[in-house]
């Protein structure tokens, strides 16, 4: 059974074929609009949303099927009262696949072992799959190619976006630096890292890891931020972030340093004044809304490989 867990799981072709896939599904919608008739899909949120939730359901509806909103601050699990265990395996006995946006990495992972469905890692503290994948459609759609890009990486770095970035760019021959604070609790995680180091190595790409973000934003293609707020991060440490990432806001001398052509990307939901300007998210290198409409089209094409996949779709 294949799920979509980290992206240290799926090879460089597994990536490329969900992009191709999620191009052609956003140019010729039709061609899938049946495919998933009477699937259904659960989508199981412990985390704010609204990206991730509209464009789920949006896309399970364009293709034919159906999306069950289950919010765990209502279930038997999110009370303490059932296992993730015997959650997954009863949903499984009523649903074609599950996606998850959940707190703790640990947790799909183990909703995964117990799934006889495919499992979408919607969101963990560690990891943003899907998000990456629909990022690199993006980015193959405005710069017309992948291998060989630079993309620049400022802000919060021990974060689901940036390891999610580091086990893809990588392996799909972009070059990435990343532009962080030293201490543990900002830059990356080690076990991120030294995979991405490997495929670096592998792919002949650069990888680094700075403190200095002019370094960083240098002849960059891609220049990516997100929230210094992440989900799951205490509102008393507010204060502290905001002074300490403060020098890595993607403002409109930084966006000058990369190259006049390079794309702004922010997965959202964003905060003007804080990880970028409002000139630079709103300017005319700023290609967010459509990095947001992307998700869906991802979604799209990755409800239909893995449920392809698991040989759900044989009528
Ligand atoms: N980018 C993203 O996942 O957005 P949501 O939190 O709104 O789903
Ligand atoms: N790093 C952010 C991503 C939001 C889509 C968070 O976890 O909140």
């Amino acid at each position: 059974m294949r799920h979509l867990l980290t992206l240290e799981d799926w090879s460089q072709e597994q990536m490329a074929e969900a992009v191709t896939t999620a191009r052609a599904i956003k140019a010729e919608p039709h061609k899938v609009a049946d495919v998933l008739r009477r699937k259904t899909l659960a989508m199981v949120f412990e985390k704010p949303s609204l990206r991730t939730r509209l464009s789920f359901e949006a896309g399970m509806n364009q293709m034919g099927g159906h999306a069950i909103y289950y919010d765990t601050s209502t279930s038997p699990f999110g009370a303490g009262k059932e296992t993730i265990a015997d959650t997954v395996r009863t949903m499984c006995r009523y649903v074609d696949i599950i996606m998850a946006r959940l707190f703790k990495h640990e947790d799909i992972l183990e909703m995964a072992r117990h799934a006889t469905v495919p499992v979408i890692n919607a969101l963990t503290n560690f990891s943003h799959p899907g998000q990456i994948l629909a990022d690199l459609q993006t980015i193959e759609e405005h710069k017309g190619h992948l291998a060989g890009l630079k993309l620049a990486y400022f802000g919060d770095s021990f974060n689901n976006v940036t390891h999610s970035l580091l086990f893809a760019c990588p392996k799909m021959g972009l070059h990435l630096s990343i532009a962080c604070p030293s201490g543990n609790a900002y830059k990356p995680d080690p076990r991120a890292l030294a995979a991405a180091q490997t495929h670096a190595a592998h792919h002949q790409v650069q990888l680094d890891v700075t403190q200095d973000a002019a370094t960083a934003a240098r002849e960059a293609d891609v220049v990516y931020t997100d929230s210094w707020m992440s989900y799951h991060i205490p509102k008393e440490q507010a204060g502290e972030r905001m002074t300490l990432f403060a020098p890595y806001r993607v403002t409109g001398e930084l966006m000058a340093l990369a190259k006049s052509d390079a794309i702004f990307l922010n997965c959202l939901p964003a905060q003007r004044g804080m990880e970028q300007t409002a000139k630079v998210i709103d300017g005319p290198q700023s290609v967010v809304f459509d990095q947001a409409e992307n998700r869906m089209h991802m979604h799209k094409a990755l409800l239909y490989l893995l449920l392809k996949e698991a040989g759900s779709l044989q009528e």
